[in-house]
């Protein structure tokens, strides 16, 4: 196997992890800016940490060094569209690409937090750890809100519905069931 051949195999088997889509923000004098991330994990419980890893190339590093503060907001299924604009090169800069949306300014980062998100966090930066080709921030959450909704998933490089089916406690309180056919 080329090593080419290997970054491919090591590579499709990480896109197997299942994450949440969200829409980081930041606001720092007056302008304003938001990139998809399906990064975003909780990270502790107490204090309350999640963790982004954000592209140490992304057009946000520089107001994100400026800000210390930012917010996340995590997609529901209905609110697609809006995965694939806040990661197209092409959109507007700065406020301009909130135009289309309604959102509001969270009181802590006064990033935007965009209506009809599953929740939205805002976050105090605590620490930017380089990692690769990315930066993990790590946000001490500060402010939020929770709404209702199915999630956005990403999944093996496509969006998903992410339908919730809660399954039975004796399949997942059962080990020896579990390992069948098709664990490897
Ligand atoms: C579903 C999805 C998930 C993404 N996840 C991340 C991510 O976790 N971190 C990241 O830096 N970029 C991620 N991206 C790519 C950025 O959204 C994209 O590169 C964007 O154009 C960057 O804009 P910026 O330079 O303003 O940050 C993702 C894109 C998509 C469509």
């Amino acid at each position: 196997m080329t090593s080419a051949d290997l970054t491919v195999v090591l590579r499709q088997a990480v896109r197997r992890l299942a994450t949440s889509v969200a829409v980081l923000t930041v606001w720092h004098d007056d302008v304003a800016s938001g990139t998809t991330v399906s990064s975003v994990t909780a990270i502790s419980r107490d204090p309350l940490l999640i963790g982004v890893c954000l592209r140490a190339e992304s057009g946000l590093t520089e107001l994100l060094g400026a800000a210390q503060r930012f917010a996340v907001n995590v997609l529901s299924a209905r609110q697609s569209p809006l995965a694939g604009w806040f990661s197209d090169p092409a959109r507007p800069r700065g406020l301009d690409q909130f135009d289309h949306l309604e959102w509001e300014p969270d009181a802590f980062s006064g990033a935007p937090w965009i209506s009809g998100s599953l929740a939205s966090l805002g976050c105090h930066l605590t620490a930017t750890i380089p990692a690769g080709d990315h930066n993990l921030l790590l946000g001490k959450v500060v402010t939020a809100r929770s709404g209702e909704g199915t999630p956005l998933l990403h999944f093996t490089g496509r969006l998903h519905d992410g339908i919730l089916r809660i399954l039975p406690r004796e399949v997942t309180h059962s080990p020896v069931r579990a390992v069948g056919p098709g664990w490897s």
